[in-house]
């Protein structure tokens, strides 16, 4: 009951946090160490999702700066019987990868 809104659909910020953590993943991936979220942009609510939807979380790199890495991550929720796939949310997300110091270090190659 915690997850759920007034509406009875699935909290959004349940979801933001399903999507940080695999944008995350996938950031570290790619800087070889830790990363931290500096930015959510551009993160739109397209559809609710509803308690039995099965959400698959989507995120690949979409832009890399020196430090930083946009992760572009998407919500796609598979409901009921028919397995219908629903787009459900969106953002683009911007780590930083971070030394020893908790502060921005290169990534590898730049
Ligand atoms: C991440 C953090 C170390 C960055 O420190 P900072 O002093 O802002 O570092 P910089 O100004 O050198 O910026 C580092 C990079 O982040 C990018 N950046 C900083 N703020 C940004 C923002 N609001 N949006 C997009 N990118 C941003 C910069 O453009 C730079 O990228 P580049 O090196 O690829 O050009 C610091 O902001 C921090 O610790 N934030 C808290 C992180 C956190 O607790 N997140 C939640 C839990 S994971």
């Amino acid at each position: 009951m915690s997850d759920l809104n007034a509406n009875g659909h699935i909290f959004g910020g349940w979801v933001l946090s399903q999507m940080d953590i695999s944008g995350g993943l996938v950031a570290g991936r790619i800087a070889a160490g830790p990363v931290a979220t500096v930015a959510i942009e551009a993160m739109t609510f397209i559809k609710p999702v509803l308690v039995g939807d099965v959400i698959s979380v989507f995120a690949h790199e979409e832009r890399r700066g020196r430090t930083s890495i946009g992760i572009r991550v998407d919500v796609v929720a598979t409901r009921g019987p028919a397995q219908e796939q629903i787009a459900v949310t969106s953002g683009l997300f911007t780590f930083v990868a971070l030394d020893e110091n908790h502060r921005p270090r290169p990534l590898p190659g730049s």
